[in-house]
């Protein structure tokens, strides 16, 4: 039996997908999320710890999560559960895909109140708006924004509709285009930034923190952030990835395509960092100022910049729509599934997720205004989102598809789908069966606090025990040696 089905919707030309993918990788998490993570947990040691995610654990659960949405061809939910049903196994490992599809949304209504904030800042920076000479001008504006919950929920309700209107008509071609200039477009500014604040001042100190790898110095929390934010700028574990892999050619190659938007996603934020943090330090700002961070510290640099208010403007539009490429990603799932289970339209099909979303993104939007206290541990309605979806949901998605793809699914399928070579599907099958699980499951065991991690100086006992593990699962279920040996 094959599952192969053929796909009803392919990617436009050669870089279809990728320029789709990237879309949804490339977001407010490169330019928003990324510097404002990298202020609050010290720097380089998260910098450090990131990338490490990116490669060990955010590449390998890239390819697994498209080579199921390939071989599933359908929502999340479907795909998990044809391609788990092809092993022959049950109906009840697409849990997996209804937690991704819940992920997806969640997270979908806490970003569309900070796409909001793009789009609130964009209108400032064209109405001039965004003037005053200090940090604490800033911050007030930025105050100002959030204080009022009827223009914030405007604008995340701004954002709402034309998601849904994007996902409503297909989204391929609207999204393909617009990406052609964004990406480009995106660099170039970027670079502009930072050539300019190598002239400028600030920009040796943001080197420096942004690259002094002190790994000692991260703590638990931050350990699990960077792991969170592997997956969350990646698109991983939400459905979206997965979605547009169901999308997927049979002719294009899985791990070319998920390098080239990997590499593409980390060189953004990278430079996102380096065009923003000298702004920080020269104008004396707190690196830690949490998620206004950007929206205080860039409008100031942007002031003093010759050329200043049109880069401005220029800046708040790639914003947004790099924020809206992600958001109609997010969403893709959903509107998968109910188009292909619950028979709608996918006009009807966006739209009637997009209410759903609209009243759970308001409770979201309310948290910097008038829920401002309703919270739980400490934590608002925004936060819980962020922080279920980011540190929790999505790291556990991806460790159950590896786990799935490792040890529970038939390995022709992979092998199928990925196309490597003998040994490169041995290092895949690694990574998935021991490499990205033993790591998520330490971040977790050292966020709950059962123990205490200090890669810096245990590293040789987390090899040894991830040596032991590999062994000790090579003689039980002997996968990677045999395709090692052939
Ligand atoms: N990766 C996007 C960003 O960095 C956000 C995003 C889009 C996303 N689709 C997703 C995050 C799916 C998690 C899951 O802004």
């Amino acid at each position: 039996m094959t599952a192969r089905q053929q796909p009803k919707n392919l990617w436009i030309g050669r870089w279809g997908f990728v320029l789709a993918a990237t879309g949804s990788a490339v977001g407010l998490g490169n330019i928003w999320k990324f510097p404002y993570m990298t202020g609050e947990y010290g720097g380089g040691a998260f910098v450090l710890v990131y990338l490490a995610c990116i490669l060990c654990i955010g590449i390998p659960a890239m390819m697994t999560e498209i080579a199921f949405g390939r071989r599933g061809r359908g929502s999340p939910i479907d795909a998990v559960k044809r391609v788990a049903q092809e092993s022959g196994r049950g109906k009840i490992w697409s849990g997996f895909g209804w937690m991704s599809m819940l992920a997806g949304f969640m997270i979908l209504s806490f970003y569309v109140v900070v796409a909001g904030w793009s789009l609130a800042y964009l209108w400032k920076a064209i109405s001039g708006g965004l003037q005053g000479g200090s940090v604490e001008d800033m911050a007030a504006i930025f105050g100002a924004n959030n204080a009022n919950p009827l223009t914030l929920g405007a604008w995340s309700t701004l954002v709402t509709v034309v998601t849904m209107f994007i996902v409503g008509k297909g989204v391929q071609e609207g999204i393909e285009r617009s990406m052609r200039w964004m990406m480009p477009g995106m660099v170039l500014l970027l670079l502009a930034m930072i050539v300019y604040a190598m002239f400028s001042g600030g920009f040796g100190e943001a080197v420096t923190f942004l690259f002094s790898f002190e790994v000692g110095k991260l703590s638990s929390a931050g350990l699990l952030a960077a792991m969170g934010h592997a997956f969350f700028t990646l698109s991983l574990s939400a459905g979206a990835i997965m979605a547009y892999g169901a999308y997927l050619p049979d002719s294009k190659s899985i791990a070319r395509t998920t390098f080239t938007v990997a590499i593409c996603d980390t060189l953004i934020a990278l430079m996102a960092g380096l065009a923003i943090f000298p702004a920080i330090f020269a104008n004396g700002m707190d690196p830690a100022s949490g998620p206004g961070l950007i929206f205080m510290s860039l409008p100031l640099a942007f002031q003093q910049m010759p050329l200043g208010n049109v880069l401005q403007v220029i800046f708040f539009v790639m914003l947004s729509v790099a924020a809206l490429t992600s958001a109609v990603s997010m969403i893709e799932a959903t509107v998968a599934w109910l188009t292909e289970r619950k028979g709608m339209s996918r006009k009807r099909a966006a739209w009637s997720s997009g209410i759903v979303l609209w009243l759970l993104s308001t409770l979201a939007m309310l948290s910097f205004n008038l829920g401002a206290d309703w919270t739980l541990a400490g934590k608002t309605v925004f936060d819980w989102l962020d922080y279920l979806t980011s540190r929790w949901m999505m790291p556990l998605g991806g460790l159950g598809l590896c786990l799935m793809a490792g040890f529970l699914l038939r390995d022709e399928i992979f092998r199928d789908e990925l196309r490597l070579s003998r040994r490169q599907h041995a290092l895949w099958l690694l990574m998935v069966r021991y490499v990205s699980p033993l790591g998520i499951v330490l971040i977790f065991i050292d966020a709950l606090g059962v123990m205490s991690i200090d890669i810096g100086s245990q590293w040789p006992w987390f090899l040894a025990v991830l040596v032991a593990i590999t062994v000790l699962g090579e003689m039980l279920s002997p996968r990677v040696r045999r395709q090692l040996v052939g």
